[in-house]
């Protein structure tokens, strides 16, 4: 079985599967897992929807981008599937499962989120692996994993990962898994558990909204890679007619900024590209784009993005985006666009208005 990245990096280094993967896969397959109900969680490129496809598993999706990651595979593969399969992690689930596979995410926020899904199906003698390199062990995993079952074991390692072992789930009552970030105005915004910026507002983020240059004639605007939909927000606040665009690859992005942006005309996409947008129609793109992808840093995502910028932005169009200095995205964006200025920095953030 080859199981390949989507969207492709030219970073060899940067692999479809982990050692805890493998670990993970281990646990069930010396199992007679015939007539068994599993569900997978944050198998990010498919390596164990692939394996497993005998058992036609249960795949809780949480990024677009990984959804078709699953599909390219089971079809380079020659594996059928069938896209009710696929769920996301707000879903309610009828199925009762026997066995769940867990690769920790680094949100343990969303560990929890993905725990109290799980609960929610699992049959009584069920038992959810969970599995993550050893030096990504943080306590927290215990005491959520305590919240949440009776029975908690952690296994030796195996070429440095390991697996929680869980065990027996316990009634868990008023579990709201939503975060509240204060806006410096006393505004409160709501994001689902695994978000971006969990408790405060991000430091760029900040940065950006303090030097925030709208024109009034601004028409359509985007929001890309929205998270929960801050810069949205404060969009529409300021052009309350103005139509906005917000995109996020994370579902639970989206859903958080539904929960923050309201009007007939707001439009939320849940995709990793901009194709859904129109050509030429975009006054004004912002963002704060991603750079970490759980515990791996790459530009290559947000290049490919800028790039897609020029197609929806309107000639004479803006991209105003805010950046850790570090990633040095100035010789870049001057490939990309007519005109780059860095308008504003301060020692650890800049930021940059792109002209189409
Ligand atoms: C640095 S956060 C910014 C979130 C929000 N704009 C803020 O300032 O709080 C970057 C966001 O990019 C999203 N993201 C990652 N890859 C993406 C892609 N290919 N397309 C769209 N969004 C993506 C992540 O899910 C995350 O919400």
């Amino acid at each position: 079985m080859k199981v390949i990245r989507y969207p492709a990096t030219t970073d060899l280094s940067l692999k479809a599967w982990s050692a805890a993967d493998e670990f993970l896969l281990e646990q069930v397959l010396d199992q007679n897992l015939s007539g068994k109900k599993i569900i997978t969680y944050n198998d990010r490129f498919g390596y164990l929807n692939c394996q497993l496809h005998q058992n036609d598993a249960l795949s809780v999706i949480s990024y677009k981008s990984q959804e078709k990651s699953h599909k390219i595979n089971r079809e380079n593969n020659g594996l059928n599937f069938d896209d009710s399969r696929f769920i996301n992690p707000l879903s309610s689930i009828d199925e009762k499962i026997d066995i769940a596979l867990m690769k920790v995410p680094k949100s343990v926020n969303l560990f929890e989120l993905y725990l109290a899904q799980i609960a929610t199906c699992i049959k009584e003698e069920g038992v959810v692996y969970c599995s993550f390199m050893t030096r990504h062990f943080t306590k927290q995993l215990l005491s959520i994993s305590n919240k949440y079952f009776e029975v908690v074991e952690q296994s030796l390692a195996k070429k440095k990962a390991r697996v929680l072992i869980l065990k027996k789930k316990k009634e868990v009552i008023d579990n709201e898994l939503i975060n509240k970030l204060t806006l410096s105005n006393k505004e409160i915004l709501r994001q689902y558990y695994g978000v971006f910026s969990a408790k405060e507002i991000d430091q760029a983020t900040q940065f950006f909204i303090d030097n925030l240059q709208i024109e009034e004639n601004t028409k359509e605007v985007l929001d890309l890679a929205a998270g929960n939909g801050v810069l949205g927000h404060i969009i529409q606040k300021q052009l309350p007619n103005c139509k906005i665009h917000l995109i996020d690859d994370f579902y639970l992005a989206i859903e958080s900024a539904k929960l923050n942006l309201k009007g007939e005309n707001v439009c939320f996409h849940y995709n990793d590209t901009l194709k859904e947008i129109e050509e030429n129609s975009i006054d004004l793109v912002v963002s704060n784009p991603p750079f970490h992808f759980e515990y791996e840093t790459n530009i290559e995502i947000s290049l490919s993005l800028f790039k897609d910028v020029t197609y929806c932005l309107k000639q004479g169009g803006k991209f105003q985006l805010v950046a850790n200095r570090h990633l040095n995205y100035g010789p870049h964006l001057e490939r990309i666009f007519n005109k780059v200025i860095r308008v504003v920095h301060n020692d650890k953030f800049e930021i940059y208005n792109c002209i189409k």
